[in-house]
């Protein structure tokens, strides 16, 4: 099952893309689980951004990554009670049903708890606009659960710690079952392309 991490958060040193690290470091070592290169929106070019325009290879690769992947972990920043403007603009870019087919975990991280539900009535009707119809708990968190050690580095408090290992748990049961759902569907592929043999063989033999 192919993941990819997806950051929003427009500054360099951000909790959100921070809390996306660990979630992304707790699950790549799940067997059946291949992690993307993770795409850091920032880090694209944003005149090519706000352009739409497509000729940038670097956008067109990132994009790509999202197409290729399973399941998709988006981490944004909470700005003026939404997510941020960066991750739209390259939501914008996905092809209209984009995240069908595809599991979602969404990462949030605001100022304070006040804003805890716009993953809900801001990011998620997004998602689900693009196709997504699996979408997994999110984790938020507020800036002071998300502190910043004596050296300066951000580290996490026992309840951030909890939920994303939910989250990490809830990410296992998906790799399962897609397991599973690619088992059974090799399976069924077997079987239809050995039927015809088997009944040409049991013609013969008649
Ligand atoms: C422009 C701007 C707008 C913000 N708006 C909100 C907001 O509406 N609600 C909130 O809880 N926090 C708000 N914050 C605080 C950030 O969401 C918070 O500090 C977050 O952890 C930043 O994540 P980052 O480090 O990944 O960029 C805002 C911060 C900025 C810079």
């Amino acid at each position: 099952m192919k993941i990819i991490g997806l950051s929003g958060s427009p500054t360099p040193i951000s909790r959100s893309n921070w809390l996306l690290q660990q979630l992304l470091a707790g699950i790549e070592s799940i067997e059946g689980v291949e992690v993307l290169a993770p795409v850091r929106i920032r880090e694209l070019s944003a005149q090519h951004l706000l352009h739409a325009d497509l000729s940038d290879k670097a956008l067109t690769e990132a994009l790509a990554r999202v197409a290729e992947a399973d399941l998709v972990v988006i981490s944004t920043p909470i700005y003026k009670a939404a997510y941020s403007g960066l991750l739209k603009v390259f939501l914008d870019l996905l092809p209209q049903d984009g995240l069908h087919g595809k599991a979602i975990v969404a990462l949030a991280t605001g100022g304070s708890q006040a804003h805890f539900l716009a993953v809900d009535y801001a990011l998620k009707p997004v998602l689900s606009a693009l196709g997504a119809r699996d979408t997994l708990d999110a984790v938020y968190a507020t800036d002071a659960q998300v502190p910043k050690d004596p050296a300066g580095a951000y580290t996490s408090t026992p309840e951030i710690d909890d939920r994303l290992a939910r989250a990490a748990q809830h990410i296992r049961a998906r790799v399962t079952q897609h397991q599973a759902q690619h088992a059974a569907h090799t399976h069924l592929s077997t079987i239809k392309s050995g039927t015809p043999a088997r009944a040409e063989a049991l013609h013969q033999a008649a």
